[in-house]
């Protein structure tokens, strides 16, 4: 099928998406107030099982109570191998107002969990006459869910966002650590009695990407656990975006800032890409299809390449 044009995904930006649990509604209205182009709030991990019921009441009634602005609005209902996801779904699609966009499905493991989702999410908004369609985010965090990513990406029109988590990726292929993303301390090659770290993660976020290019899909780096370190997190970022993801989750409020930075291209890069463009311009004006610019070859596939960071930085600017 290599003869069709790549899908695009969705035209909205997507460079940091701030959780928050939803147990925790005190801090909703300084999410809703943030730089964050995504916001999710959770129903899933950060909420301890007594809280769950309470959880999905502050969430229906945030969703229409407070000004989101132009975010994206998500939830990050239960994983469909707990007895809370289908109660949150209906609960969420019975009563929540249409601000809200998007559901994130966890721990997702094959096509057919976004099926089974889509079959539930598609009754009730029948039965409820809601009009504008609920979009999916998945999150790739296990052993199945990589095994398994192109079909995932590939199995509902309602899919936007997939993002890799870490964490529980990490404890699914029974990886020797604890650490939630970034650099792992035994992850290294030696030469001549030099460590040199590698990044274990690189695999799994190639694979993400690939899916989601194929598919139409955004892919999206998950979450950093010491947010402390903001070096790390710059690191880990700044790794993913050159990887093809377009952001980054932000699990405390000081990462939205860090992640808009790294997946706003730069002024002097988007120059960089006009010129390029321009370069290529006036070259297949005199017939050429490679010219050079500053030093460096530059061809078709530069083009393309520039165009992504034009792209993106276009999207941007509209907000
Ligand atoms: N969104 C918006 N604001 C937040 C926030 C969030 N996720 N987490 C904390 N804040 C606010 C705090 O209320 C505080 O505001 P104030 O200055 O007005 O008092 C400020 O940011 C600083 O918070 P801080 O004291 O550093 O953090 P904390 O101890 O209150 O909370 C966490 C730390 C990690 C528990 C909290 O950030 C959190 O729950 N993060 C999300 C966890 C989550 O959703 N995980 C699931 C996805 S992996
Ligand atoms: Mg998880």
């Amino acid at each position: 099928m290599s003869f069709r044009i790549q899908p695009a995904p969705v035209a909205r930006p997507n460079r940091c998406q701030l959780f928050g649990p939803g147990s925790r509604p005190a801090i909703f209205e300084k999410m809703a107030a943030s730089a964050a182009d995504v916001i999710n709030l959770d129903l899933e991990d950060s909420v301890a099982p007594d809280d769950k019921a309470q959880a999905r009441k502050n969430i229906i009634e945030a969703i229409g109570d407070i000004d989101w602005g132009r975010k994206t609005l998500s939830v990050r209902i239960n994983g469909l191998d707990t007895p809370y996801w289908y109660r949150d779904v209906v609960d969420l699609l019975e009563n929540a107002s249409d601000r809200l966009d998007q559901i994130m499905i966890p721990k997702v493991g094959c096509a057919a969990d976004l099926y089974a989702v889509d079959a539930l999410v598609t009754a009730v908004e029948r039965a409820k006459g809601r009009t504008k369609p609920i979009s999916f985010e998945v999150i790739i965090e296990s052993a199945a869910g990589i095994a398994h990513v192109e079909e995932i990406a590939a199995a509902s029109p309602r899919l936007q966002a997939m993002s890799l988590g870490a964490a529980d990726f990490a404890a699914s292929m029974g990886m020797a650590t604890t650490g939630i993303g970034g650099t792992q301390e035994n992850y290294y090659m030696l030469r001549e009695g030099q460590k040199y770290w590698s990044d274990p993660w690189h695999w799994a976020q190639t694979a993400i990407v690939a899916a989601c290019r194929t598919h139409g899909v955004l892919p999206v780096d998950g979450p950093f656990g010491d947010f402390s370190d903001d070096e790390g997190f710059l690191a880990q970022a700044l790794r993913s975006a050159t990887l093809g993801m377009v952001g980054k989750w932000a699990i405390h409020p000081k990462q939205v800032a860090l992640a808009n930075e790294v997946f706003t291209p730069s002024d002097e890069a988007v120059a960089d890409a006009r010129a390029i463009l321009a370069a290529m311009e006036e070259a297949k004006k005199n017939g050429a299809g490679a010219t050079t610019y500053k030093g460096k070859l530059i061809d078709i596939a530069s083009m393309r390449q520039a165009e992504v960071i034009v792209r993106q930085a276009e999207l941007i600017a509209k907000g």
